[in-house]
């Protein structure tokens, strides 16, 4: 399902010398004995989800389409990014959908809200805002706001028709909340961490209502879950991903920038980057993630790339069989001199443009490439890849001695900005 292939990473170590290392921690993922154990519900997850829940989340979906011109979706960091990142990549930037879907609750930005409001006066709203704590300050102040909004343009009693809240299931203020309200409300279990949850209510809610099969993303979860449940570092791509970037760390390379050639997933590489960074970027330790896409950004960090300080690798997600494809027309005038492109497939373009640069950037540039190859950007390869990155990731901070599943590096911000506030002591 997922080809990774390392021969363009020039790597100074042989890969197999971590055989040893890969077994013990895999053993440790699975038996649940690392550091940070009690947010490893994302590893059978698969086998242990709710199904009711399942069902409802589709029945819900199928409840409110009708009404959603547009959806709301109100969450930040693991709260929004793996929903966005699905439903890109599944739909495309531009899709034919009668409901548009837009996120919010992600920013402070006075500018982006009173923008949203003014975009979705006249239309039909579904909010469905997204908070494990029910406390984090971008989302609650948007909540607020919007709520106050759709009471006033629906009542009361149509808003628990229109507003559904997905959160703890029994602690927090978004609960009470939505229980006092009566709103539809969907969990996020308690030992999965905010930028692990996209395979939770918190993703698959906003990926039904916009129409996403969410049974396919199962089914590619599922199928990632039994692939990739092998402790043979030959084998198992997963972990020779999470090898290669310990080796290349060894050899120098602190940043590490995921690389696209379709816009559809440049939100997969925002929740990719949360995933990495917050997991491993702790105790001095890591490597720091960054992402483009190309060929748009050669235009802008290619020279970098090219030419600049070795401190990067480059880990390209390629694409096999693009959502759609064309031909480029002919000219008889050929003012533009373009016609040595006559009948060419747009995606095959695209490709070359991809080899080329391969080329450039390993051969002359001398920057190491990891290479991960998807068939498809549909439902399947979605919950596939969810699966192949999460547990990469726990492997490779692990092999640092890191707990990849906490983030105390965020707290000191919001203590800083609580103060400024006036936020009450509690
Ligand atoms: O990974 C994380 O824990 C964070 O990105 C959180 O998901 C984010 O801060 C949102 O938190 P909450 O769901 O509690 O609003």
């Amino acid at each position: 399902m997922i080809k990774f292939d390392a021969s363009h990473a020039m790597l100074s170590e042989d890969i197999n010398s971590y055989g040893k290392q890969v077994k013990e921690i895999h053993k440790m993922i699975h038996e649940k004995t690392g550091k940070g154990n009690d947010f490893l519900g994302w590893v059978d997850w698969i086998n242990n989800y709710d199904k009711e829940e399942f069902d409802r989340i589709l029945q819900v979906a199928k409840k409110v389409q009708d009404k959603a011109e547009v959806l709301l979706v109100c969450g930040i960091g693991g709260s929004y990014l793996g929903a966005r990142a699905a439903i890109e990549m599944i739909q495309g930037l531009y899709p034919e959908n009668k409901t548009e879907v837009i996120f919010i609750g992600n920013t402070f930005s006075s500018t982006y809200f009173k923008q949203v409001e003014k975009h979705i006066e006249n239309k039909s709203v579904i909010l469905n805002v997204i908070s494990k704590s029910g406390t984090t300050t971008e989302t609650a102040m948007a909540f607020r706001m919007l709520k106050q909004l759709m009471e006033n343009k629906y009542g009361k009693e149509e808003c628990k028709e229109r507003i559904i809240a997905t959160t703890d299931k029994a602690r927090g203020t978004l609960k009470a909340l939505a229980d006092k309200e009566g709103y539809e409300t969907f969990v996020i279990p308690d030992d999965i961490g905010g930028r692990y949850s996209v395979i939770t209510p918190v993703g698959l809610l906003p990926m039904a209502i916009m129409g996403i099969d969410i049974h396919e993303v199962y089914r590619g979860l599922k199928a990632a879950y039994e692939d990739l449940n092998n402790d043979d570092l030959a084998t198992n791509p997963a972990y020779q991903y999470a090898v290669c970037r310990r080796i290349l760390q060894n050899m120098g390379k602190d940043a590490e920038m995921f690389v696209t050639y379709e816009p559809q997933m440049q939100m997969l590489g925002e929740w990719w980057k949360q995933l990495f960074g917050e997991s491993e970027g702790k105790d001095g330790k890591g490597i720091l993630p960054c992402s483009a896409t190309f060929s748009t950004d050669l235009h802008s960090l290619g020279q970098f790339i090219q030419e600049g300080k070795k401190v990067l690798f480059e880990t390209l997600v390629l694409v096999e069989k693009p959502l759609m494809d064309g031909l480029f027309p002919h000219d008889e005038l050929n003012e533009d001199q373009m016609n040595y492109l006559t009948d060419k497939s747009l995606n095959w373009v695209n490709k070359m443009a991809c080899e080329g640069t391969l080329e450039a950037h390993e051969v002359t540039g001398k920057v190491p490439n990891l290479i991960i190859t998807i068939e498809d950007m549909k439902e399947y390869t979605f919950g596939y890849l969810c699966y192949f990155f999460f547990i990469a990731c726990a492997m490779t901070c692990y092999m640092l001695d890191i707990n990849p599943f906490n983030q105390p590096g965020v707290e000191v911000y919001k203590k800083n900005m609580f103060r400024l506030l006036g936020k009450p002591a509690k």
